[in-house]
């Protein structure tokens, strides 16, 4: 976990966004390499925050960044791995449905896949001091 305590909260719907983050997780351990850290990170951005599920594992193949997202899309050589390719597509709609954008790319720091749910300064709400 990467993530200060001093960040803002967050407005979401509670059921739809543990959804989210399942899947995003889900996949960083099927997908994401047999070994290596998964990572949840939260940075404050200036216009608004941004909560990433990083794992160390092989990445996404170049051009697949948005194609994950569509339903019964799998990288190739992902067939084996018993997924259906409709947990992005479920995520993708259920942010949409929030208002939150989703986006993958791979990391610059490390081998590995970056999925990045971006949260826009209207949604975050200060914790307002006792
Ligand atoms: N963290 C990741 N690293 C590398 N590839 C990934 C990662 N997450 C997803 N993928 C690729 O994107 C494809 C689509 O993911 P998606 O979650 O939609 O389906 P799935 O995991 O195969 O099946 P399920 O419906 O059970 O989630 C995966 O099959 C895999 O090829
Ligand atoms: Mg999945």
């Amino acid at each position: 976990m990467d993530i200060a305590p001093d960040l803002p909260l967050v407005m979401v719907d509670p059921r739809l966004f543990h959804h989210c983050l399942i899947n995003l997780i889900e996949n960083a351990v099927r997908h994401g390499g047999e070994e290596g850290a998964i990572t949840l990170s939260a940075k404050r951005r200036p216009e608004g925050l941004d909560l990433m599920v990083l794992d160390e594992g092989p990445g996404l193949p170049p051009g697949m960044e948005f194609r994950v997202f569509e339903v019964f899309t799998r990288v190739e050589g992902s067939d084996r791995k018993g997924g259906t390719g409709l947990g992005l597509a479920i995520v993708k709609g259920f942010a949409r449905a929030m208002g939150i954008a989703v986006s993958a790319t791979n990391r610059t720091d490390h081998p590995g896949a970056r999925f990045t749910l971006r949260f826009s300064e209207s949604q975050l709400r200060k914790i307002s001091p006792e």
